[in-house]
């Protein structure tokens, strides 16, 4: 079912165009609707949803419908921002407050105050944190670390999660006063597959944003194309999709795609969905989602650094067709298997110095070789190791130069043991 966009609200459609939100689905319109609604008032938000939904959206309708809107908006992402800085970002510190802090520093609840924070990935704060918190949020109080001075801050907290915070509770990972202090409203955000046609609002969207990024001709979905984009439950949702369809739109470039062409682009939906709200630390969709993440952005930047390379040593010849026929040829990319597979790139009809060449480039955009015996995790791990030493450490340039997101990378790491 779907909202006729006729009945939307001004403001609802005010704000859909103003963050380029795409979607009629009721349920959708209702988390919109209730942003709009609450934004007014001083309360706790929490935005929940599966990873993917659309969730950082949220908090910046609800400042930008309140009295706040001209003070600061800061997002801090609880999850990327190592234990033993966490308050120090948050709250400040005073000059000597530890080893490093020459001098003293002010912390995003003073930084933003008569603002917004929007504390994402709030299931992942330690709990010294969540009791420094709390205080904030029952008295707008807070200390700098190292400081015995308390300072008042007038702040509108905004969280967002895509874990089970019942469950984070129940395990002690999260406090419960906090919890309900958090949550005074609610904001459920719809998982895709509870779309409906917000599925076909939403390709049809990207697919012509990617044609003109990448100035390749629009592809179409065939009505078998859309049937099967309906059925399918999108485990990393809106992302999942959006990654999809850039796939698509690349190396399908003008054609009428058809479901036979869409499946091969996704995961089997058994092996990869779990019906519950994806837990971070132990969730096989959310590790396959940004495994995938990280793949695919890898084959992007190999496809763009391979057609600048092209057109640079070969004038008007076409790309390797091995790449652009890489995400169909089930050798090249197997889910199943968990294995990479390039070793068909350097086969085929691929044989003259100019592809041999470019085949030198993409080790190196990749930064390694990657073999048909590494596994998905060894590619990854490696990856991002080598991203890393070649930005000094500097995480936030590692995730701009692989395309991911600082929290996916902080996890990463923590997950490969890479610090
Ligand atoms: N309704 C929508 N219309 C257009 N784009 C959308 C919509 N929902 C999500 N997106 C896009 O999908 C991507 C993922 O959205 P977002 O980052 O808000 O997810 P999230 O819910 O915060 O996920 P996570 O829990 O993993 O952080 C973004 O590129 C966002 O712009
Ligand atoms: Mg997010």
């Amino acid at each position: 079912m779907q909202i006729n966009p006729a009945d939307i609200s001004p403001e609802v459609h005010q704000a859909k165009m103003r963050f380029g939100i795409i979607g009629n689905a009721p349920a959708l319109i209702a988390a919109v609707t209730r942003a709009i609604q609450v934004a007014p008032i001083d309360l706790s938000v929490l935005i929940a949803g599966e990873s993917g939904s659309g969730k950082e959206f949220f908090p910046k309708i609800i400042h930008s419908f309140s009295s706040r809107k001209h003070n600061k908006y800061i997002a801090v992402n609880c999850g990327a921002i190592p234990e033993g800085t966490i308050d120090s970002e948050l709250f400040g510190h005073e000059k000597g407050a530890f080893t490093g802090a020459v001098s003293s520093r002010k912390g995003y609840f003073e930084e933003a105050d008569g603002g917004t924070i929007f504390l994402d990935e709030v299931a992942e704060l330690p709990l010294t944190t969540q009791a420094r918190l709390l205080r904030v949020l029952e008295s707008g109080e807070f200390l700098k670390v190292g400081s015995s001075t308390v300072q008042k801050t007038n702040i509108r907290i905004v969280a967002a999660t895509n874990v089970d915070m019942i469950k984070a509770v129940e395990d002690g990972r999260f406090r419960e006063d906090l919890y309900y202090r958090l949550s005074t409203v609610l904001i459920s955000i719809p998982p895709l597959r509870e779309r409906g046609n917000d599925i076909a609002l939403l390709s049809r969207k990207f697919a012509s944003d990617f044609a003109e990024k990448y100035r390749m001709p629009e592809i179409q979905f065939e009505d078998s194309a859309r049937q099967l984009m309906m059925q399918y439950r999108w485990p990393g949702n809106v992302r999942q999709l959006k990654n999809v369809v850039e796939q698509i739109a690349l190396f399908e470039a003008g054609s009428q795609v058809t479901a036979d062409s869409i499946e091969s682009y996704l995961p089997q939906a058994s092996t990869v969905y779990s019906p519950t709200i994806t837990n971070h630390s132990s969730s096989s969709s959310h590790s396959y989602e940004n495994e995938r993440e990280i793949l695919f952005n890898m084959i992007f930047r190999l496809q763009r650094e391979i057609e600048t390379l092209k057109n640079l040593v070969a004038g008007n010849k076409s790309m390797p067709t091995a790449l652009l026929d890489a995400p169909h040829n089930k050798s090249t990319y197997s889910d199943s298997s968990s294995i990479v597979n390039y070793s068909n790139i350097k086969g085929g009809d691929i044989v003259t110095p100019e592809e041999d060449d470019l085949l030198h480039e993409v080790k190196d955009v990749i930064g390694h070789e990657v073999t048909s015996s590494m596994t998905l995790e060894e590619t990854e791990r490696e990856t991002i190791r080598r991203s890393l030493e070649r930005n000094g450490g500097r995480r936030k340039a590692t995730a701009q130069e692989l395309n991911i997101s600082e929290r996916t990378l902080y996890r990463k790491i923590k997950e490969y043991g890479l610090e």
